[in-house]
């Protein structure tokens, strides 16, 4: 029988399946179980572990269903051969050895570690409180959500969000403010349709989270970068550009990760309010600050007036789960409703509903009390293990807050060879290029890490890993 020995431990708070699933999926990355082989059966595998038929079925079914092995009728589970490689491995596919390193070579180099940004921790996610929520709208009592809802999104979501922005987030605001859509860039989207397509410049932060600009550039805007300063955008490069719109990220600058100073802030807003300008403020992630206090609202420094407000709870919950909301000046929130008024809201109303509920039960900020801690635990490991295995090789930088940071790396090396070389070693790591519009031509590159979706022990093999990639 083909060997398969996971140390498969009770105590651990992973089920025994998910122990087993991750390693027969490390194996077959690894290459010590080959593509074509058969794997042994429910009942000679549950003998051998000594573990039930359900857990070993349970994790077959879903190696099955991520296409790492394939049911042959009558014959059993194979390992899927390398043509037939799952779309979402294909990147992550170990690239041959060119300098014969042994590391790379002996472990395959397949991306273990991959420091992606935007993901979340699973294992953290409510699972049993969620799918109580999801149960209570799943309900004959709750048949209204079996019909089309208000466009702008439920009454009781938008309730609920509007009292965790006054509270947490310092927004000033009212349900009657807010409208629910299905991620940050529909959201933006609609706002643009909002403003008028018509020729229009908005100036964005230069570096800046190129999700947005793609969607301003779709609607016919035009971009204005402008560069940043150690506390956010130039207020003089601003004025210069003579747009009357501005996009901000400025309680955690994308992808910086500067906060943008109370004065900046204030002369920002006056900017605003002499010249007629909207300010858009992209509040994504500012749930999670780990050193000094939360960083309240732009927004909630000038009541509203002139600034859009928009957050997400893709970073704070669930990016699956595509809700995003706007909190729009009262004033655009009659235009608003006079211009939209017949559209159908995006997000599905039993998700809003349990979301709803999610929330009025309190389980909302005991989950962003747990994520907060868990994610400031991960912010420690990789500050640590920066700190102590790469020294001065790299300059960290937007450290205090969010679920990534930035590395300046101080090596003749390029970007693309960076993160290539990383990859040999089996981490993957991210471009950060594309959030310029006029990357520099000198100076280091930067790269990006994400670390919301890695344990802080493989954060820290990680970090060994790429140490030796880039400066072994
Ligand atoms: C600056 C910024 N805004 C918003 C988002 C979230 O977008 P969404 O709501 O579409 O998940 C991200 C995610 O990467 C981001 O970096």
């Amino acid at each position: 029988m083909l060997e398969i020995t996971p140390v498969l431990n009770g105590n651990r708070k992973e089920p025994l399946y998910l122990q087993l699933y991750t390693y027969i999926k490390d194996e077959i990355y690894s290459g010590n179980i080959a593509p074509s082989i058969r794997l042994p059966s429910v009942r000679k595998l549950s003998d051998y572990l000594q573990v039930s038929r359900n857990t070993i079925e349970a994790a077959y079914q879903q190696l099955v269903a991520e296409g790492y092995v394939e049911s042959r009728p009558r014959s059993g589970l194979y390992v899927t051969p390398m043509d037939k490689e799952p779309l979402f491995l294909q990147n992550l596919l170990p690239v041959p050895s060119q300098s014969g390193n042994e590391w790379s070579r002996n472990e395959a180099g397949a991306c273990l570690y991959d420091f992606k940004y935007g993901t979340i921790d699973p294992d953290s996610f409510p699972y049993a409180a969620w799918r109580k929520a999801i149960n209570q709208c799943v309900h004959p009592d709750e048949q209204e959500l079996l019909f089309y809802g208000e466009p702008i999104g439920e009454y009781g979501l938008r309730a609920q969000i509007a009292s965790y922005l006054r509270q947490a987030r310092g927004v000033s605001c009212c349900a009657e403010q807010i409208v629910l859509g299905a991620g940050t860039q529909q959201s933006l989207g609609m706002v643009c349709q909002l403003l008028g397509t018509d020729k229009r410049k908005i100036a964005m932060e230069e570096p800046g989270y190129d999700g947005a600009r793609i969607v301003f550039e779709n609607c016919g805007w035009s971009t204005a970068p402008i560069p940043l300063e150690d506390d956010g955008l130039s207020l003089e490069k601003l004025e210069k550009s003579e747009a009357k719109l501005v996009y901000v990220t400025p309680s955690h600058q994308f992808p910086y990760g500067m906060v943008m100073s109370i004065t900046k802030r204030l002369k920002l807003l006056q900017w605003a309010r002499e010249c007629g300008g909207i300010i858009i403020e992209d509040d994504y992630d500012g749930e999670f600050r780990y050193t000094g206090k939360p960083i309240p609202s732009l927004q909630g420094l000038d009541a509203g007036e002139n600034v859009i407000y928009m957050g997400t709870f893709s970073k704070s919950l669930l990016p699956s789960l595509r809700i995003s909301y706007i909190v729009l000046p009262r004033r655009l929130m009659e235009e608003y409703k006079r211009k939209f008024g017949a559209y159908g809201q995006p997000v599905s109303r039993m998700q809003q509903k349990a979301l709803q509920l999610f929330m009025e039960s309190g389980e909302w900020e005991r989950h962003i009390r747990r994520v907060r801690n868990i994610y400031h635990k991960r912010n420690f490991a990789l500050l640590e293990s920066i700190k102590t295995i790469m020294q001065e090789k790299v300059r960290i930088i937007g450290k205090d807050s969010g679920l990534h940071m930035l590395l300046e790396v101080r090596s003749r090396r390029s970007e693309e060879e960076l993160i290539e070389a990383a990859e040999k070693y089996g981490v993957k790591v991210y471009p950060t290029s594309r959030y310029w519009v006029h990357p520099p031509k000198m100076g280091h590159p930067f790269i990006l890490l994400g670390f919301g979706g890695l344990s802080e022990e493989k954060i820290e093999q990680g970090i060994r890993r790429l140490h030796e990639a880039w400066f072994s």
